[in-house]
């Protein structure tokens, strides 16, 4: 691995507070071939060095280096829990007309617009008085979201009643229809270096950052998630993500500003299990088990965006900072199999089945007998049981 490599993954750390680990180093040099074709981190230094061309050239790689997985309705459980009648009579009672949001680091949109359209959904048959700003650090996905056009699989997890009423036919996909699109602004927006709240913006009722901070640093996480608590209204709303939340259990949906630091007393919903005693057995690093469910949720992305190492990378390390995470030992074995390496899947299967008999019923959301019977399924198509 050479140098100039890490320093344009440090470049990436500085510009935007996205982490690029050892194991993404080839990811990264892929992107800066796709900034430009042939480049290398070497020629990507020495231009980013010249004041007139850093600007676009650092902009373009960061577009290329975030990982932008995102889905309507995406862990709804988050969403629908947003009490927009609540907001609204607290916004009234401010002497204010709409309901602030902000979605920060919105990807293509398909956050903000389902918040639009669960807002829409909760005041129907009346208009929503709801003003939603929607960020992101990449052009490209700023671009995507005003487009607004998106295919079925984007789409996965919106019934039909919804697609029918908010959306527009459209070929190979739908369009998100005008009533939802009125409510969205877009804007660029970098959360680790541009003001918060985004300039010219007054702070928030409401404030949905999920799925990003799990790219940062640990400080960044702490400094980027006290820059937005402070940035709502006196006792407005932060929705992190499961595995972006640091501050409070399953219950932390919402929380109230100002702020305390995010001390690392997380303690995401887990199913009982003897984890914690096996591993400090192991002697594993301290870590809280949220560190495991960022690298689970790290492992995930990385098997949607289709790098099978990267998610065996993340999905090892979140299986040795919680040694009884079943979840992250069956999708292991998913990705070794992606991956083309039978031999590790099979015994990653034989582990998930080991685990999966300590679990509780549910097991990240999928119930543990489904789980047992893919895992079982699986080794007999391997031609290991
Ligand atoms: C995995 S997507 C999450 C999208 C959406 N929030 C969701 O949960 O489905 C992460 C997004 O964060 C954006 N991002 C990464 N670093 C950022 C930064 N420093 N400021 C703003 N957005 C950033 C990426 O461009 C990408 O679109």
């Amino acid at each position: 691995v050479s140098d100039p490599l890490l320093e344009v993954a440090a470049l990436v750390l500085r510009e935007s507070g996205v982490v690029i680990r050892e194991s993404q180093l080839p990811s990264l040099e892929a992107a800066i071939r796709r900034v430009q074709p042939g480049m290398t981190a070497e020629q990507l230094l020495t231009r980013a060095g010249h004041p007139g061309e850093r600007e676009s050239l650092v902009d373009r790689l960061i577009d290329e280096v975030t990982i932008k997985e995102t889905y309507f309705l995406r862990h709804r459980e988050e969403l629908a829990a947003i009490d927009w009648r609540g907001l609204a009579a607290r916004a009234m009672s401010a002497g204010r007309t709409n309901v602030r949001v902000w979605s920060a680091a919105c990807a293509s949109g398909d956050e903000p617009y389902s918040l639009a359209i669960l807002a829409l959904e909760a005041f129907s048959p009346g208009a929503a008085p709801v003003d939603l700003l929607a960020t992101d650090i990449a052009a490209s996905s700023i671009a995507r979201a005003r487009a607004g056009r998106y295919g079925m699989r984007s789409l996965r997890h919106v019934e039909d009643e919804l697609r029918e009423r908010w959306f527009e036919p459209q070929a190979g996909g739908l369009e998100i229809g005008p009533a939802a699109r009125a409510l969205v602004r877009f804007a660029r927006h970098n959360l680790h270096s541009d003001p918060v709240p985004p300039a010219g913006e007054a702070q928030f009722d409401l404030i949905v950052c999920r799925n990003v901070l799990i790219y940062f640093e640990p400080e960044g996480v702490r400094e980027t998630i006290t820059r937005l608590r402070r940035a709502l209204v006196p006792g407005g709303e932060l929705i992190l993500g499961a595995a972006d939340r640091l501050t409070g259990g399953p219950d932390a949906v919402s929380r109230p500003a100002p702020v305390e630091p995010p001390a690392r007393r997380a303690r995401p919903r887990r199913s009982p299990s003897a984890r914690t005693p096996r591993r400090e057995r192991r002697g594993a690093p301290a870590a809280t088990p949220l560190d495991a469910e960022v690298e689970f949720e790290r492992g995930l992305t990385a098997m949607a965006e289709g790098d099978a190492t990267a998610a065996v990378d993340a999905l090892r390390r979140a299986l040795y900072l919680d040694p009884g995470h079943a979840a992250a030992a069956f999708q292991l074995a998913r990705a070794h199999e992606a991956g083309d390496d039978p031999v590790a899947a099979r015994r990653a299967y034989w582990q998930a089945l080991a685990l999966l008999d300590e679990a509780g019923e549910e097991v990240g959301g999928v119930s543990r007998r489904d789980l047992q019977s893919a895992a079982r399924s699986r080794l007999a198509a391997l031609g290991g049981g």
